[in-house]
């Protein structure tokens, strides 16, 4: 089966570039052949079983070389002849075919060696798994070009360097954009694993050596009889990779009732009949999946059950997992992210501080197999938070940071957002404990407070769609963060630069664009989203995708801005406010307390102003939040135009499919900053300094047109929409019509045009002046369905609503306008998508507005 697989993975490296093979296509190397005697003819691979991993690298090596370089090798299983060869293996079993090492190299737990000097090239992991890393680190620098000759020693930062999958039983995927599982349906392990296993292949090749395959928020029925023993057939495909299975535990698990499985009265985990329900079931999952990683485990967090039902501490409940664990070697994740709602009349609330309440008394309490999994904010993977102080509060536990490579909060993979830059901000920052130097990733990987425990856990939620994740360039965001989990120490850019040469080509003109566009995009993201620490100012209740400020406020959940009329931003100072501010170490806090020292990007986080506080800009907030916007809308034109300059030079696949995607992201930035700067004007009447802000000299606001079929519609959140109204057709069974005469001179212009796209039915636009058509469109936002196949669609969680998520921009550009024209816009309604408008903009050419 395996080889198989095997042959079935060299057939896609010479197929379409539909992005399954991400950053393994091995592509032919321009001159490859220039290059063969820079490699050896021969690999031996010191394994034979063609489950174990330096089975695999021996495979990886033959396939990747003959694709690079077009160089044909044999793979050997044993000593082989006195030339030149690739050897890759163990330590151990390296000594035993060619004698000890001349000097025994410094390795970890899955480090490696990899030597290229001289005529062979040895790849010696610790362990098996390391020295599959080896064969994918020595691929990627020949599929790079890079014949250098090196003898280094890669030793990874942590032992922890899982993802997280929020993939549910019944196939859907929690925060998922990209189509459903590839394990999971209707309730059970699917039996075809294919993408599973080419997904372990992609893990290994960043260093990934675990995956949490089910959703944080978790279902019981996992544990049945049959799901354990497809768990099993799950860690059979991911084992040859060395990538291990965990899963996540939903805490009531012995009260659910499961199928097989005893059904208890109660889940306290203190009670015995508890623990040795959880004590049977670990064992039987080990008997499937010997080499289990561990659990992972949400309790009392967001309405799951957990052990404070019964008065007993977190700790109490991590070590009930951590004890069934234990004689098995595995280890429980317990997440932080714990939190109860909130009065948000209460002027000291924050929910910011419940990861210190809960569990920093805790510290010394949990067993020595326990991780603190900890989201990098002390909120929810916001566009910016301050690192979480909680790393600098439990010295004496072992941590992992919680990082989404999913962008639920940053465009759901339709906004490009690259976030090794702000990862690296997080694992760089200094929390200053003791007076000391404590970075982020020095405490993470176990160094700063001594624990052989710790590391990564990247929240990824690939589905089946052919991308992985929903998009071409959103898996820099996968890639950045196994090399960063590996070696946090290494630049964003250069990782970017990498992933660019791998998954597209070595082109200089192509990694400029690309490396440009993306490390622009989360500052334009935050700019154009929620600026100077105010958070992702997007609907918290409902997509978090679109923007609508006000879901943040008078809700329980605690992400406030404490917005009115003039002031904003949560104050968390000691002196005044929720106290949040001294949960760091002393010297940090001191930072945070004051306004005059506390960073730009995070004044609103940690400070409630007026609208006309200066920053150190010299800016007020108010103008700064307009300026901001401005700037990061503008700067998301311009990834269209950069994108625009690789046609011919990627592959047309790719290139159409990523350009639907800039387009749609320049015109959803706008929508994002009208909203925005629209709600703060109206909150504020502050005006825009720069006039810009509810002036629109090119716009033709749908419900000023005259309408058939059609009436105005008042849109919910009004910032929504432009003059804070669209329109909609009367009756969801008839087309409308919005027609009025052009008054702008005659000239060549670029027509834009704002519409909704809501989720349950195909609308359908038909754009005409002087009764010549201009441009027309079907609006068919749909979830991704199983693959890429048909029309192109956007991955985001969809809504119903005519609001800021349904709405979208369409440009047609070079259009002859006369003066005194009829431009005329027929809308047809298809179920529950009623065709909404919003404006028409007649644009001179270039301008965007
Ligand atoms: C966020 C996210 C949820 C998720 C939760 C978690 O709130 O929106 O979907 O379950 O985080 O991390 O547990």
């Amino acid at each position: 089966m395996l080889r198989l697989l095997a042959l079935s993975l060299c057939a896609s490296f010479a197929t379409a570039e539909n992005g399954l093979s991400a950053w393994l296509r091995y592509a032919p190397l321009q001159g490859g052949q220039h290059f063969h005697s820079s490699v050896p003819s021969h690999i031996v691979a010191l394994n034979s079983s063609t489950v174990s991993p330096v089975y695999i690298a021996g495979q990886e090596l033959q396939q990747g070389l003959k694709s690079i370089l077009g160089k044909q090798c044999n793979v050997h299983h044993a000593h082989y002849g006195g030339g030149s060869n690739i050897v890759v293996g163990t330590v151990a079993e390296y000594s035993k075919a060619y004698g000890a090492l001349s000097s025994t190299p410094d390795l970890l737990d899955d480090g490696y060696l990899l030597d290229t000097i001289g005529n062979t090239v040895q790849i010696i992991g610790k362990n098996e798994r390391g020295a599959l890393y080896g064969a994918f680190a020595y691929l990627s620098k020949v599929a790079q070009g890079n014949f250098t000759k090196v003898a280094e020693v890669s030793n990874p930062s942590a032992p922890i360097r899982w993802t997280n999958e929020w993939d549910n039983l019944d196939g859907s995927i929690e925060r998922g954009f990209a189509g459903n599982s590839n394990w999971f349906s209707n309730g059970s392990i699917v039996s075809n694993l294919t993408r599973t296993a080419e997904y372990a292949r992609l893990l290994a090749s960043i260093g990934i050596n675990a995956v949490v395959v089910n959703n944080v928020n978790a279902n019981a029925s996992l544990l049945t009889p049959t799901n354990i023993e497809g768990l099993g057939r799950i860690a059979d495909v991911m084992r040859p990779y060395g990538v291990q299975v965990g899963i996540s535990l939903y805490f009531s698990s012995p009260t659910a009732g499961v199928k097989g499985q005893a059904n208890l009265t109660n889940f306290d985990p203190l009670d015995e009949s508890v623990v040795q329900w959880w004590s049977n079931v670990t064992d039987q999952i080990y008997e499937h999946v010997p080499d289990m990683a561990g659990y992972l485990v949400k309790a009392n967090s967001e309405g799951q059950p957990g052990p404070l039902t019964y008065n007993r501490t977190l700790a109490e409940g991590a070590n009930l997992f951590a004890k069934a664990l234990q004689p098995h070697g595995g280890i429980v994740m317990f997440r932080a992210f714990v939190y109860n709602p909130l009065n948000e009349t209460v002027w000291t609330a924050d929910r910011a501080n419940a990861q210190i309440e809960f569990f920093k008394p805790l510290d010394g309490e949990f067993d020595d197999n326990v991780v603190i999994q900890i989201k990098y904010g002390p909120i929810d993977f916001q566009v910016r938070e301050p690192v979480s102080p909680l790393f600098a509060n439990i010295p004496k536990s072992a941590v992992a940071i919680e990082l989404q490579v999913t962008q639920e909060y940053l465009g759901q993979q339709c906004h490009l957002v690259y976030l090794g830059p702000l990862w690296k901000e997080i694992l760089d920052y200094d929390l200053r404990v003791d007076n000391e130097t404590s970075l982020v990733r020095n405490i993470i990987s176990g160094e700063r407070f001594n624990h052989s425990l710790g590391g990564y856990a990247g929240v990824s939620n690939v589905g089946t769609n052919e991308t992985w994740i929903g998009s071409h360039m959103a898996m820099s965001n996968l890639y950045a963060y196994g090399r960063l989990a590996w070696d946090p120490t290494l630049d964003a850019q250069d990782v970017l630069q990498d992933w660019i040469r791998l998954t597209f080509n070595t082109n200089p003109s192509v990694i400029d664009a690309m490396t440009q566009i993306s490390m622009e995009s989360w500052p334009a993201y935050e700019n154009y989203s929620g600026n100077l620490g105010v958070q992702t100012l997007t609907d918290i209740l409902y997509t978090h995708f679109g923007p609508n400020p006000q879901t943040q406020d008078n809700t329980i959940w605690g992400q406030w801005t404490r917005a009115d009329q003039k002031t904003i931003g949560m104050d968390r100072t000691v002196a005044n406010g929720t106290g949040f501010a001294g949960n760091y170490p002393p010297e940090i806090a001191e930072m945070f307390e004051n306004i005059a020292t506390t960073p730009d990007n995070l004044l609103l986080w940690f400070h409630h102003v007026n609208y006309t506080q200066l920053l150190k800009s010299g800016q007020t907030v108010i103008q700064d939040f307009y300026d901001q916007h401005y700037a990061g809308a503008a700067t998301a034109q311009t990834f269209t135009t950069l994108w625009e300059s690789l046609q011919g030079k990627i592959d047309d696949e790719r290139y159409y499919d990523q350009l639907f995607r800039q387009v749609f992201q320049a015109g959803h930035s706008l929508v994002w900053r009208d909203a925005i700067a629209n709600f703060y004007y109206n909150l504020s009447g502050i005006p825009d300094e720069a006039k810009r802000v509810g002036n629109h000299p090119y716009r033709i606001e749908a419900e000023s047109m005259e309408l058939d079929g059609y009436e105005p519609y008042a849109v919910i959140p009004f910032e929504a929409a432009s003059n804070f109204t669209a329109i909609v057709v009367s009756s969801n069974t008839t087309a409308g019509t919005a027609q009025t005469t052009i008054t702008c001179p005659s000239g060549t212009y670029d027509v834009a045009v704002n519409y909704y796209d809501q989720y349950g039915g195909a609308s359908h636009f038909v754009v005409s002046l002087a009764n010549e058509t201009i441009g027309e469109w079907t609006s068919n936002l749909k979830p991704w369905i199983g693959n890429s196949e048909g029309p192109r669609v956007l991955g985001h969680t969809p809504s119903i609503y005519i609001d800021g998520h349904s709405a979208m921009r369409i440009t047609f550009s070079n259009v002859t306008v006369t003066k005194g024209d009829v431009l005329k816009i027929v809308g047809t309604p298809d179920g529950n998508d009623i065709a909404g408008l919003d404006y028409v903009s007649i644009l001179p050419l270039g301008v965007v507005e």
